[in-house]
C-alpha cells in the first residue's frame, strides 16, 4: 500500500469544488487516511514548494497558495501515487486529458486545482510538513478488498 499528499488549493475551496474532488478519490476505492481545512503559512509554502525556488513562477506560486484555506489530505492505495496524478492530469489544464480534475473544471496552469505528489518519496516529505503521525488515522477500508 502506498500514500500520497493531496491538497485542494485556494481556487479549488474558493468554487465549492471540495465534494467533488474528494468524491472522485473515494469512488476510485482509494482509502482516506487524513484531512485538513487549514490555511497554508508562508513558511509551510516554502517548505513545500522547495523544488521550485528561483523559477519565475515561485513568487505567485507563494501568493497564491496561501491566500485562502486549502484541503489538506492524505490518500492510500495500490500506486496511489501514480493513480491519483492520472485522476489529476497534467499541470496544464490545455494539455490535461479529458475526464481528468484539471480538464474538467481547470483554465489555467496557476489555477490548476490541487497539488499531488509526484513520487512516494515527495509524499512522504510532504505528508510530513503538513500532518504530525498521530492526525493518519489507522483503520481498515473493507471495500478494498475488492478493488
Ligand atoms: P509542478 O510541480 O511543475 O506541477 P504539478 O502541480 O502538476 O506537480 O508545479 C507546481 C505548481 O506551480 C503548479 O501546480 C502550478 C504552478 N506552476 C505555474 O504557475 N506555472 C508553471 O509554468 C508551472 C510549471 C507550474
Ligand atoms: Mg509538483
Amino acid at each position: 500500500m502506498e500514500r500520497t499528499f493531496l491538497m485542494i488549493k485556494p481556487d479549488g475551496v474558493q468554487r465549492g469544488l471540495i465534494g467533488e474532488i474528494v468524491s472522485r478519490f473515494e469512488r476510485k476505492g482509494l482509502k482516506l487516511v487524513a484531512a485538513k481545512f487549514m490555511r497554508v503559512s508562508e513558511e509551510l509554502a516554502e517548505k513545500h514548494y522547495a523544488e521550485h525556488v528561483g523559477k519565475d513562477f515561485y513568487p505567485p506560486l507563494i501568493r497564491f497558495i496561501t491566500s485562502g484555506p486549502v484541503f489538506a489530505m492524505v490518500w492510500e492505495g495500490d500506486n496511489a501515487v501514480a493513480l491519483t496524478r492520472a485522476m489529476i492530469g497534467k499541470t496544464n489544464a490545455v494539455e490535461a486529458a479529458p475526464g481528468t480534475i484539471r480538464s474538467d473544471y481547470a483554465v489555467h496552469t496557476n489555477f490548476n486545482l490541487i497539488h499531488g505528489s509526484d513520487s512516494p518519496e515527495n509524499a512522504e516529505r510532504e505528508i510530513a510538513n503538513f500532518f504530525r503521525p498521530e492526525e493518519l488515522v489507522d483503520y481498515e477500508l473493507t471495500i478494498q478488498r475488492w478493488i
